[in-house]
């Protein structure tokens, strides 16, 4: 009876895992929600009935558990390092040039072109392909533990697929929120009078950091890796583009956008092309990184100080500054509603001169506790009008104005 009952558990688990990578993988779903669902609550209950046979890495694992006191220290055996920027193209020409002078050849280099995922660095440590530890970068050296919240996201696999896995692999990558997630959490948040998140990198942050992981498992968090730290293995590959590859066949989530390209030139045209797609992509992402392709030569480039030298990130113009707000003006819409509309001192936003930006209405103003003479976080996404994202905490002086719905018009 136990095994029959185990069979049909493995088989229940199989096609769950299956249609998990298909949908946050392979960003290719095959089964309808409703079946999706069927099947869960079908593991769930029999589970229910049978606890002795719940697996660690049951799909059912990922509702979160008891809270935690605090989190554990984990210190990384490999250092979580951090990447030098670039702002300009003349940096990035100096990047390339520095790589060609360390490593003696006037050779095009190859370099493997990812996003630069705006969220925040985890390491992920399988053995024998089981989900160990999941740790956050912390100073680089020693980070948190945060393995009950990492297991409540679905795109982080709880073991490895495919055979010939490595016996220790440490996975490196970014857990994300996406623009919808975000908005969605936020609108959430607004209605029930709860705290709203700044950004999708924020909400990231302050969901993965949850002592109640039951809390992380209602955030909608993604996850890309781009990298390894410690690893045990016998057919390691020899470029960071095959790493990936090879990290992917494995069942982890690798951003579809990464691409291995020829020289600074080739770089540069990646750089126009993404930009171009940034604001039509379902996550943020603050630039592109370059990386030397080949291992070798990374080794032989190595590390200055808490960077390496085979890597720079080259940034977007940001999307966000801070000002002040000088006044605020009702604009009367055709249906005669009124939008509240704050009057900057000018900052300069992704490329353009901003004075004005939307403050949405009064319950916003209300909410984001704004007053006339505050500083704010604005904040100019692609072509959408400016608008006010908060307050910056501990700027307010003791002459702000409250804002009035004006009595007449
Ligand atoms: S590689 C040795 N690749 O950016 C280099 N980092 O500024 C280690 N990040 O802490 C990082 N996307 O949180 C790398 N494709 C990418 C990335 C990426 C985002 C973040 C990561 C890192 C920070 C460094």
């Amino acid at each position: 009876m136990q095994s029959v009952i185990n069979k049909k558990l493995i088989e229940l688990r199989r096609k769950i895992e299956e249609y998990d990578y298909h949908y946050y993988v392979l960003d290719d779903p095959i089964v309808a929600d409703p079946e999706y669902d069927r099947l869960f609550k079908q593991l769930k209950e029999l589970e229910t009935q049978h606890p002795e046979l719940i697996t660690p890495d049951s799909p059912t694992q990922r509702v979160g558990g008891a809270p935690l006191k605090e989190f554990a220290q984990v210190q990384h055996t490999i250092p979580m390092l951090s990447i030098d920027n670039a702002f300009t193209e003349d940096d990035v020409n100096a990047f390339d040039q520095r790589i060609h002078d360390r490593l003696h050849t006037t050779a095009e280099i190859d370099y493997c072109c990812e996003p630069k995922m705006d969220g925040l660095a985890v390491s992920l440590r399988y053995e024998n392909g089981i989900l160990v530890r999941a740790s956050t970068r912390g100073d680089g050296s020693t980070g948190e533990d945060i393995t009950a919240n990492a297991k409540t996201i679905h795109a982080i696999p709880l073991h490895l697929r495919g055979e010939h896995l490595p016996k220790v692999l440490e996975v490196r990558g970014e857990v994300f929120m996406s623009k919808k997630g975000f908005e969605r959490l936020n609108k959430e948040a607004a209605k029930k009078g709860e705290k709203i998140f700044a950004n999708p990198r924020n909400a990231a942050a302050g969901s993965l950091r949850q002592l109640d992981s039951r809390i992380t498992a209602s955030r909608p968090l993604s996850f890309y890796c781009y990298g390894i730290g410690d690893i045990f293995t016998h057919n390691m590959p020899k470029t960071q583009g095959d790493l990936l590859e090879w990290l992917n066949e494995f069942g982890l989530p690798v951003s579809s956008l990464i691409k291995v390209v020829h020289g600074y030139e080739g770089c540069m045209a990646y750089y126009k092309e993404i930009g171009a797609e940034r604001e039509k992509l379902p996550f943020e992402i603050d630039g592109v990184v370059y990386k030397v392709n080949s291992f070798a030569d990374q080794k032989k480039l190595g590390f200055v100080s808490r960077a390496p030298r085979w890597a720079i990130a080259h940034k977007f113009p940001a999307e966000e500054a801070q000002t002040v707000i000088e006044a605020v003006e009702f604009q009367v819409g055709r249906t005669g509603a009124l939008t509240p509309v704050a009057r900057l001192k000018p900052v300069h936003v992704s490329g353009v001169t901003v004075s004005n930006a939307t403050l949405h209405n009064m319950d916003e103003i209300n909410r984001k506790d704004i007053h006339i003479g505050d500083t704010v976080i604005i904040r100019r996404a692609g072509d959408v009008i400016p608008e006010v994202v908060k307050v910056v905490p501990g700027k307010r002086h003791h002459d702000v104005k409250k804002i009035h719905l004006p009595k007449n018009c």
